[in-house]
This record gives C-alpha cells, sequence and structure tokens, in this order.
C-alpha cells in the first residue's frame, strides 16, 4: 500500500478529486463516517485524513510515503522531505495584515499575533524590525481588533475575512500554494510507484 495523508478539510476534498479522477479513488471516503482511514486494495493506495499542520510530519516520520501540504506550513516547520511538485491549488498569500489606518510605532517591538511564527520571524529580521511574537492557532483575525496585538501574518485567500473584520493586507509576503511531498526514503525505494501515481495525476514529470 502506498499510504497517503491528505490534509483534513477543503483542501484535502480537491487533492482527492485529483487522484480519484486519476484511478485511485477509495468510493467509501465519500460517505459521511468519523472514519480516518480508506483503502483501496485494487490500486494499492491507503488514505488518511490529519490536520493540514500534521502532514509533514507523517510523511517526515515515513508514516506516509507522500502527503498534500500548503507551502505555508512547509515554510513554518522546515520538515526533512522532498517537495515533489505544486499542485497549482489551494493558491493564497500569507500576509502582514492591520487595522485600517494603522501606524507602526518604531519607538516599541512591533505585537505580532500568528499561527506562522518562524514564517513572522524570519520576514521582520529580514527588515531588522523588533517583534513579540503572540502565537495564536486560529481566529487570527480577532488578535487586532481586541487590542492584543498590532498586526497579524497569516493566510489571505479570497479576503473575506480581513475585509468583514475591518481589517487590510499591509504587506505581502509570499504566495503559497498547495506541494506534494514525500518521505525521502520511499522516494528512494517506491520511485516508480510514486512517480507512476504523480503521471496519472498529471502532476509528474513526463
Ligand atoms: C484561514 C486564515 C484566514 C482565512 C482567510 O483561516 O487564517 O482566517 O482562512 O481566508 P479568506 O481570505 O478567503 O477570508 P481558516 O479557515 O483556516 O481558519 P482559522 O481561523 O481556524 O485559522
Amino acid at each position: 500500500m502506498l499510504n497517503i495523508a491528505l490534509p483534513k478539510g477543503r483542501l484535502g476534498e480537491k487533492v482527492y478529486g485529483i487522484f480519484e479522477r486519476a484511478g485511485f479513488g477509495c468510493p467509501s471516503i465519500r460517505e459521511n463516517s468519523r472514519k480516518l482511514i480508506f483503502e483501496n486494495e485494487e490500486t494499492g493506495v491507503r488514505y488518511f485524513w490529519v490536520k493540514p499542520s500534521d502532514v509533514p510530519i507523517y510523511v517526515e516520520r515515513g508514516s506516509a510515503d507522500i502527503g498534500a501540504a500548503g507551502k505555508d506550513i512547509l515554510l513554518e516547520y522546515s520538515p526533512d522531505v522532498y517537495e515533489l511538485k505544486d499542485m497549482h491549488i489551494g493558491k493564497c498569500r500569507v500576509c502582514v495584515a492591520a487595522k485600517k489606518n494603522f501606524r507602526d510605532d518604531t519607538e516599541r517591538p512591533l505585537r505580532v499575533a500568528t499561527k506562522f511564527p518562524n514564517i513572522a520571524k524570519e520576514h521582520y529580521r529580514g527588515k531588522s524590525r523588533e517583534i513579540d511574537i503572540i502565537k495564536l492557532n486560529g481566529s487570527i483575525e480577532l488578535a487586532p481588533i481586541l487590542g492584543l496585538s498590532d498586526v497579524i501574518v497569516d493566510i489571505v485567500e479570497t479576503g473575506t475575512t480581513l475585509f468583514e473584520n475591518d481589517l487590510e493586507v499591509i504587506e505581502e509576503i509570499v504566495p503559497v500554494s498547495a506541494r506534494i511531498i514525500a518521505n525521502k526514503s520511499s522516494y528512494k525505494f517506491r520511485h516508480d510507484e510514486i512517480e507512476a501515481l504523480l503521471r496519472k495525476t498529471e502532476l509528474g514529470d513526463r
């Protein structure tokens, strides 16, 4: 079985759709259940749903041979995996955002709320700006509204969440999209199998 870690949620469903169209479907995955593992013995694939930020952990440690992860997650955690392909889906941007009319007071450290402390630190290191990181796990947009932070570093896809909360992008850090990643030894020992699957999904080298 080729083990494939899919990020739970909209992106993972799109990724699964690509594999399914390539002939690697698992019909039971479409049933509304709380099962986390699905396999298709005929095609030799086993999928499991994991929290998006955990995909690189499963792949790095070899519990999954390949997986799909956002470039934001890869930049944040720097897992020791191969990044095989850009899937050109799940496109968004990691941005700095703040309340409208925000003015940076450079006399004091900038308070930055984020799920991505490493990306944020790297960004502000490049600008030699001293910061105070406030690590949050979701609903980051609340932080500047409640005065918990001055700015946020977060994913912006459509911009709706920022707009509806009276926030705006003040800097774009990096564009991101979903990538196929592979465990290093799986890629070595199951190279042909992995490449054949990617070719069928039109994600592989031709
Ligand atoms: C992400 C991100 C923003 C939102 C951006 O949150 O953190 O809040 O999506 O999308 P938009 O620009 O299309 O509005 P997610 O849905 O992952 O939930 P979270 O708040 O739990 O991080």
